[in-house]
């Protein structure tokens, strides 16, 4: 298959984490016989730096002509004091929403390697998987009137949906429910605000539509709770933006590590693929940095991007395998537990390694199968 690949790393530890993701691609092109075509092009700081603005126009033409935009981070200290329409995060900010993707889906996710990591107890994170489906282009982030009254001393934002907005990403998170284990928890404060009743009400008539797909209404403060106590009991997570961004990060303690995450916009022109954590400014160019995060990301690229789920699958097992026998990034390690502590780089390769095994193993048996 063929894919236009765009590749903006950005600052910090962009560069170090998307170079693994891109050589995990290239191995996945290279025994699978695709052709994937890479581009780079600068975001962020790295951007400011050379056209001076943290989304030139000629980044965003390649990123609008992609197939599928792999993002690193940005952000660093020496932008700080600029206002913030020229730091480095407006760049994303502006990618992200002329990229259009609506649907963010950010995977919590136990891994029993790393289930002391967790400040959860390993019995009640264990097993956990959960999607989160948040409502990206919408909500109190971008409703209208916003401002702050400075010499009145108010400020006011606004949370507004229309039906659309919440039947297209409910769409999605239904979808995506119907491929994993058939639930979704759609989240609201519908007791009390009135675009939470909209929400609820959109949310149960896209349910039937799709009757193999239990649907639950969870409160967001008791839904809050619940992930913490029983990760378990989620399946797909679907919210509107604020309540999407809050819950997602407390989720993330699950996995153990910011270094962990992926995730992934859709439902635009073109997909934008991400992970969770910054630019690390404090361990950047230390070769230190997990690339695990970045990693699975590039799986959630094959996945969405390119119906390549045997491959998506076999990254995930590699990352897996990988940390299953011992091998650790700083942010993995844990004072007093035995690890083999490794680098970036060695993270990627022995990644790499695992997956070229798995994808090797499986083609015969693909073959055979072709063949039956
Ligand atoms: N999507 C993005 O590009 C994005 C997201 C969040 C923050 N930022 C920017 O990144 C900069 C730093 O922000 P921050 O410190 O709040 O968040 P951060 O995610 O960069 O770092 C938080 C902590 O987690 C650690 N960490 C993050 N990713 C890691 C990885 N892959 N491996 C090991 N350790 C990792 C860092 O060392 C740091 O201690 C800021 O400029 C911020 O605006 C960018």
């Amino acid at each position: 298959m063929k894919l236009k690949v765009l590749i903006v790393a950005g600052d910090g530890i962009g560069p170090e984490v998307t170079r693994q993701a891109a050589a995990i691609l290239k191995t996945v092109a290279d025994i699978g016989g695709h052709q994937f075509q890479f581009s780079e092009m600068p975001i962020g700081g790295a951007a400011i730096r050379k056209a001076g603005a943290p989304l030139p126009p000629s980044t965003l033409d390649a990123a609008l002509a992609s197939d599928a935009v792999l993002l690193g981070a940005v952000g660093g200290n020496e932008f700080n004091s600029l206002p913030p329409a020229a730091r480095p995060e407006a760049g994303l900010l502006q990618l992200r929403q002329a990229l259009g993707g609506f649907a963010n889906l950010r995977p919590a996710f136990a891994h029993p390697a790393l289930a002391a990591n967790s400040p959860l107890r390993p019995e009640t994170t264990s097993g956990a998987d959960i999607l989160f489906v948040r409502e990206l282009l919408g909500g109190l982030y971008f409703g209208e009137p916003r401002a702050w009254d400075q010499a009145g001393g108010a400020a006011w934002n606004t949370m507004r949906y229309t039906r659309d907005e919440v039947v297209r990403v409910a769409h999605v998170a239904f979808r995506l429910a119907g491929q994993r284990r058939k639930k979704v928890t759609s989240v609201d404060k519908a007791n009390v605000l009135e675009v939470s009743q909209l929400w609820r009400s959109a949310v149960t008539e896209v349910a039937q539509q799709y009757p193999g797909v239990a649907l639950e209404h969870q409160y967001v403060d008791a839904c809050a709770m619940h992930l913490m106590n029983a990760p378990r009991n989620f399946d797909v997570v679907l919210a509107e933006n604020l309540f999407g961004d809050i819950l997602s990060d407390e989720a993330a303690v699950i996995t153990g590590s910011l270094g962990m995450l992926p995730s992934a916009t859709i439902g635009g022109a073109v997909n934008l693929y991400e992970p969770v954590h910054g630019s690390a400014p404090d361990i950047a160019g230390k070769g230190i940095a997990n690339p695990l995060g970045a990693i699975l990301t590039a799986a959630m690229l094959l996945r969405h991007s390119a119906q390549l789920e045997t491959e998506a699958k076999a990254i995930e097992s590699a990352v897996v395998q990988t940390l299953d026998e011992g091998y650790r990034t700083a942010d993995l390690e844990r004072a007093g537990a035995t690890g083999k502590h490794v680098s970036t780089e060695e993270a990627g390769a022995l990644v790499q390694e695992r997956l070229s095994e798995i994808l090797k193993r499986a083609r015969p048996m693909e073959a055979a199968a072709e063949r039956a």
